[in-house]
């Protein structure tokens, strides 16, 4: 491997090989989201124990203060809103000029496997891949579901990941499911990112499904609204990082997570 992506992957991956991401990307199809409003306030206290934030080029710039020392990985894909068409009709929004000027440690995009735009959002990546890593520059892919969140299987979480690290993703994010997570990982020849989802109803339910996918061979998450939409970010970051980190147990997380959000 080239020594600037290995330089950039070691600054998102920590030592132990793991990591946990911090997305803020949200609004580039869902507007001003709950809890990410104004992403400046969102993210306050958070930065710190984040590995990596995920965020676009105008919220980094608007809401990011420029000394922030958390590696950034920008959201490079979109082109599409929630109210629209098709949210599988993606482009790539980012130049690469914008990457290397924004020193970005590394780029995210969305495939959109099975859907009517699969071909496009699938050359998309093949060709961000070869701008980015004529610069050293770390893809990371993004299984998207859109709105057909039933489509989580572990069938198709194989399929669409194996696909996204052929092509040349150093990185796929994709989501957790209960049965088989384990061959989705074994499938996929690069470090496997657990995305999130809508909020669970616990905080118990996350500390299991990031126990569960870090056993089964995740290196790390990508969780947004389950962090930023809990009364308790911070604990949250916290309970996380210690299951990611410290191999924590669910029951152990809950008991940290109790601990830090008392007197907040
Ligand atoms: C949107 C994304 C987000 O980064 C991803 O959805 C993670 O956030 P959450 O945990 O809230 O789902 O890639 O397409």
């Amino acid at each position: 491997m080239d020594w600037g992506i290995e330089n950039r992957l070691s600054r998102l991956i920590r030592e132990d090989g793991r990591c946990q991401f911090l997305p803020i990307d949200h609004g580039y199809f869902q507007g001003p989201t709950t809890c990410l409003e104004n992403p400046s306030k969102t993210i306050d206290g958070l930065l710190p124990y984040a590995d990596g934030l995920f965020v676009t080029r105008g919220v980094l710039r608007s809401s990011v203060p420029s000394h922030c020392q958390t590696p950034i990985i920008l959201r490079v894909s979109g082109g599409t809103s929630i109210i629209g068409g098709d949210l599988s009709n993606e482009g790539l929004t980012t130049s690469i000029d914008e990457i290397l000027r924004l020193n970005a440690a590394s780029v995210g995009m969305s495939i959109f496997v099975g859907s009517d735009y699969e071909h496009q959002t699938l050359t998309n990546l093949a060709r961000l891949v070869d701008e980015c890593e004529r610069y050293g520059i770390p893809v990371m892919a993004v299984t998207a579901v859109g709105k057909e969140l039933e489509k989580r299987t572990a069938r198709y979480l194989a399929l669409s990941c194996r696909i996204a690290a052929e092509l040349g993703a150093r990185i796929v994010k994709t989501y957790y499911c209960d049965e088989d997570f384990d061959t989705v990982v074994a499938g996929c020849p690069v470090p496997v990112v657990i995305a999130g989802g809508p909020k669970c109803e616990t905080e118990l339910e996350v500390f299991e499904f990031v126990y569960d996918g870090i056993q089964k061979g995740a290196i790390g998450v990508n969780l947004g609204r389950n962090v930023w939409q809990n009364p308790h970010p911070v604990p949250m970051m916290r309970a996380l990082n210690a299951v990611i980190h410290n191999n924590a147990t669910p029951p152990e997380a809950f008991e940290l997570f109790e601990e830090l959000s008392k007197g907040q």
